[in-house]
């Protein structure tokens, strides 16, 4: 009797959504765009993890209007001819079998700062001299994020409501050129976070104070977004399930939260956690063991009954399968262990016995790295023993 499949390569349907496997490719901001539009990097990037079998491939935070950038190097999606930049190199991703998929986000107080590699403080004068541009960044309140980070100006009402459409208009902007799944980013500290967390939400008025008031404006935006895109179109959010800070965003609220997410008809739920900073406060609880998140994916999914996806430092496909089977996920987030080895998902499905004659690598590889293994394998050598 053969060995059953491993679910981490079972397909899974969502709404008219077929995922080749449950892989995702997490949404990895690359700061390398200009004016937001995607380049030739970003699509040879993209194009790498398709190949390299990834059930489902996110494109990056793309900012919903050009002030929600993060840097100057966020890539944008708030205009029609910055989508239209994307469409061939959706179309490649789904022609090599994965699922193209887009983040949009707003950074709120944490935009117009500097590139990861640039030390994400405040611009300077290097990076003016370098064409880039700073603005004011705004959020829920005018508390910076921590000490050393920019003041940001209190959204008014009528903003509000106009960056809820700026939501709603940046995903149907993306299911024109083919996206097929959409993921609102409500983590990390950036503006949606923001308003949910008590640490960065200071207002007054009927978006603060009570949790009903701050999930006020996010929850506005998944029924906008939810509303404007095809009823075949799986929605994801992804949230930070709790800020690691005492007196913050807890997974209960997170639990509560992800409830009004599913009578709305969000999908998916994708839980990442933190991003929210204190100044003087330290993240001494945070543990980061190998799927130190996945335990807030498995309670989300178990409580509210709605299916999740889990992120965070997760490596070996025996994790991955584990997770699942364990019930904690549906689907599994891969992120930096895919910038190190884009063809993760192959070799994951290899060392799970579910794919030994390379019948779902791109077909010109398949052939000769069937003959070569047979090769390898008569030589005594196996095909992960290349160091010694
Ligand atoms: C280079 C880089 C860029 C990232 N950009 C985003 C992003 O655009 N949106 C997002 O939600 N998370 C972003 N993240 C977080 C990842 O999606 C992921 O949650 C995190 O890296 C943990 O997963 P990992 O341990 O598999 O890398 C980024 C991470 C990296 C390393």
């Amino acid at each position: 009797m053969s060995a059953p499949k491993p679910m981490l390569f079972t397909p899974l349907k969502i709404r008219d959504v077929t995922m080749r496997n449950r892989i995702v490719i997490s949404p990895m901001a690359m700061y390398c765009a200009e004016n937001g539009y995607l380049n030739d990097f970003h699509s040879h990037h993209y194009a790498k993890f398709a190949m390299g079998g990834a059930g489902v491939v996110f494109v990056e935070q793309a900012s919903v209007i050009r002030e929600g950038r993060i840097t100057n190097g966020c890539l944008g999606i708030w205009s029609d001819a910055h989508a239209q930049a994307m469409r061939s190199m959706v179309a490649f991703i789904k022609s090599q079998g994965s699922t193209p998929a887009i983040q949009i986000a707003h950074g709120g107080r944490k935009s117009s700062t500097q590139r990861a590699w640039e030390g994400n403080g405040p611009l300077t004068q290097k990076n003016f001299d370098n064409g880039d541009e700073a603005w004011t960044p705004v959020g829920p309140s005018s508390t910076p994020l921590a000490e050393g980070w920019l003041k940001p100006r209190a959204l008014e009402v009528e903003e509000i409501h106009a960056l809820t459409v700026a939501f709603r208009d940046a995903a149907k902007r993306a299911v024109e050129v083919d996206f097929e799944i959409i993921e609102i980013h409500m983590a990390h500290g950036y503006l949606l976070q923001s308003f949910l967390s008590p640490l960065a939400n200071k207002r007054g008025d009927e978006y603060g104070g009570s949790l009903e008031n701050r999930m006020r404006f996010p929850l506005a935006v998944a029924r906008a977004v939810r509303d404007a895109i095809p009823q075949g179109t799986p929605l994801f959010v992804r949230i930070s399930a709790v800020d690691w800070i005492e007196g913050g965003w807890e997974i209960e609220d997170s639990v509560e939260l992800s409830r009004h997410f599913k009578e709305i008809g969000v999908d998916v739920i994708d839980c990442s956690s933190g991003g929210n900073l204190v100044t003087g406060a330290t993240n001494s609880n945070l543990k980061r063991e190998p799927g130190y998140q996945a335990e807030f994916a498995r309670r989300i999914k178990a409580e509210v009954g709605i299916r999740t996806e889990a992120v965070g430092l997760i490596r070996t496909p025996e994790l991955a399968e584990a997770l699942l089977q364990k019930n904690s996920a549906d689907l599994i987030a891969i992120g930096r262990q895919a910038l190190f080895n884009p063809f993760w998902p192959h070799q994951a499905a290899e060392q799970l016995g579910a794919n030994e004659a390379f019948e779902n690598w791109p077909r010109p590889y398949a052939w000769w790295l069937s003959k070569w293994k047979t090769g390898l394998l008569a030589n005594g050598e196996s095909l992960n023993n290349w160091r010694e």
